[in-house]
């Protein structure tokens, strides 16, 4: 048997014919992926802070659980003390959040056809939704009349319509993160490291949509700053988040080299960001963002099922005005938070891939 093993004709059928099959797949597949920018590939513990909760998962309630379908984002509007949610089923729903977290009380509220990410309210007590596959969308506040504000820009259509953000002016900056890939090829965009993104604002009085910036790596959250001087983005490939000044266009780097990927960024009305990272940076992923053949191997590999996106380690990045980083809340067995939002003494967590909104009490397991 050993000879047989070994014979020439068993390497010709066992390695060398996979072999040149394997050349001539990859050569064939037409996903073309891109090296990253140098500061992308980057990794220090600058952006780590001196405060940290390795152990969110630990005493984290759970919040709607089973009723709300991976709730992306979450807006909470102060008078009526509900918080709004969008969910993968495309509903938004309220929810009436009571002391016990079992208690709360989940309504259906309005479905929008589509995927409701980014939410916030707009000056009338409209609700206004960036929807993944609409555009964005201005929900009145009695939730009886869904009106579509825009859905392109110069000419490109939005295919994954993010994150948005409300000025005291009434004008709304938003994300779209790629003009190519949708909600559900999110994944391929982020793999194949090429900046499809733009951040926009919509003014209502002229109902205009203007791109503020192009060329983003997967555009996601979008928050305003409290002096509305300039606005918060985060662009997800190259874990960075930057500022850009309403007045003149002005771009400055936040805070770069994140430990994790950032989705969406929220402020606290008290002098702090909150930064959600879906997954933190895995060897693997670092090879990869290094290696643009390592993510075409991967997305030929998502062709026959296997499950692209490894993430892990999941948090919320809390920073100061400056971007100087605060504390971290965070868990290894947790992946894909994509919001994080202060209300009162609790930080509560939207998520792609959870069936309810993860509360902690930060009083009670504060970061050290
Ligand atoms: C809330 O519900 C969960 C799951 O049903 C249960 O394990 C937990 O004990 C409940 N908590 C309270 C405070 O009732
Ligand atoms: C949203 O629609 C309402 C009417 O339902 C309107 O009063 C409000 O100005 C609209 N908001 C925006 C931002 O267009």
């Amino acid at each position: 048997m050993a000879i047989f093993f070994f014979s020439p004709r068993f390497l010709f059928f066992s390695t060398i014919i996979p072999f040149l099959a394997s050349i001539a797949l990859y050569r064939l597949d037409t996903f073309d992926p891109a090296p990253l920018p140098a500061e992308a590939l980057a990794y220090s513990t600058n952006s780590i802070p001196p405060l940290l909760n390795d152990g969110l998962l630990t005493g984290a309630e759970f919040i709607g659980a089973g009723l709300l379908n991976n709730p992306e984002d979450i807006a909470y509007h102060r008078d009526s003390g509900l918080i709004y949610t969008g969910c993968v089923d495309g509903w938004v729903k309220r929810v009436k959040v009571l002391d016990s977290a079992n208690d709360s009380v989940v309504e259906d509220w309005v479905n929008t056809g589509g995927r409701p990410l980014g939410i916030a309210f707009g000056l009338h007590g409209e609700v206004i939704v960036a929807d993944a596959y609409k555009g964005l969308l201005n929900i009145s506040n009695d939730g009886k009349k869904t009106e579509l504000l825009t859905d392109e820009a110069e000419g490109v259509r939005f295919k994954l319509t993010d994150a948005v953000a409300v000025g005291d002016n009434g004008v709304l900056y938003f994300t779209d993160a790629s003009y190519k890939y949708n909600f559900r090829q999110a994944a391929f965009d982020f793999l194949e490291g090429k900046p499809h993104g733009r951040l926009m604002s919509f003014d209502p009085t002229t109902r205009t949509t203007r791109v503020l910036l192009r060329d983003l790596y997967f555009a996601n959250g979008v928050s305003m700053s409290p002096d509305q001087s300039h606005l918060v983005f985060c662009e997800t490939t190259v874990r960075r988040c930057s500022k850009y000044y309403i007045n003149g266009g002005r771009v400055e780097v936040f805070i770069q080299d994140l430990p994790g990927y950032p989705d969406n960024i929220r402020y606290d009305g008290d002098g702090h960001y909150w930064i959600a990272i879906p997954s933190g940076v895995t060897t693997l992923w670092k090879l990869s963002m290094k290696y643009p053949f390592l993510r075409k191997l991967t997305v030929m590999a998502a062709k026959y099922g296997f499950e692209p996106m490894f993430a892990e380690n999941a948090g919320v990045l809390q920073v100061d005005l400056d971007g100087k980083p605060i504390a971290l809340y965070h868990d290894r067995k947790i992946s894909h938070i994509t919001t994080g939002v202060k209300i009162g003494r609790y930080l509560y967590c939207g998520s792609l891939l959870h069936s309810h909104i993860i509360r902690l009490d930060l009083l009670k397991y504060p970061a050290q």
